[in-house]
């Protein structure tokens, strides 16, 4: 059964498939981090997009842990100049790795790096290992392909932005968790700054009320799925 930690933000550890990974590990300069990046220990980073609070402490991670970065194929050049491992990939693509399958979905939103540099369009996983399907949407916009997400995966787990300004808002991220149709939907990618201040109980009421299994799952809080 493979396990999910929140890191808080947008971050996640995955445990499964005989491996560890995390994805979008912003923790240092994160206020609401649940841990550090020297206290994090994988074989994979998953990137999503380029911006600072999504590649966070991703580069120093790969390399302390020689792991190897999963990311858009612009991001994962970013961090190959870096000194990153790197496995490129790109929207509507999928691989199969050791732990399982690795596929990237569109997402509507930017991506650059800190420095701003380019780093390509930005991407959601859907990460399946132990025949469950984990749905990372990375950060985006309300978009109707998710109900083509939905109809063609089996989605044990999604977890949703909903802190609005940058994102969706509540109201979308209902609306996306009805295109999904996730066994659970757990949001993400609130409280950490002031603009994105949202109660993500008000989401769990909000989408719990069209018959969807959700929950906050609290930063450095774990579920089996
Ligand atoms: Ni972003
Ligand atoms: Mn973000």
């Amino acid at each position: 059964m493979p396990k999910l930690t929140y890191l808080g933000h947008s971050a996640f550890l995955v445990e499964g498939g005989g491996t560890k990974l995390v994805i979008d590990p912003f923790l240092n300069d994160n206020p609401v981090a649940a841990t550090s990046a020297d206290r994090i220990d994988v074989d994979w980073v998953l990137l999503t997009h380029g911006h600072g609070d999504h590649i966070g402490d991703g580069i120093e991670i790969a390399t302390r842990c020689k792991a190897t970065v999963v990311a858009p194929f612009e991001l994962a050049n970013y961090c190959a100049a870096r000194g990153c491992e790197v496995h490129p990939m790109h929207i509507g693509g999928g691989y199969d790795f050791p732990f399982g399958r690795v596929k990237l979905t569109i997402a509507h939103h930017g991506s650059s790096a800190p420095d701003g540099t380019y780093t390509g369009n930005p991407c959601g996983f859907l990460i399946t290992m132990e025949g469950k399907t984990f749905y990372h949407s990375g950060d985006t916009g309300l978009f109707l392909d998710m109900q083509l997400i939905g109809e063609m995966n089996d989605i044990a787990v999604a977890v949703l932005p909903i802190g609005d300004n940058f994102t969706m808002g509540i109201d979308d991220a209902v609306k996306a968790t009805e295109f999904l149709r996730p066994g659970l939907v757990i949001p993400i990618h609130y409280k950490t700054f002031d603009v994105i201040d949202v109660e993500p109980a008000a989401f769990v009421d909000a989408v719990s009320a069209k018959g969807f299994q959700a929950r906050v799952l609290e930063f450095g809080g774990s579920l089996d799925y």
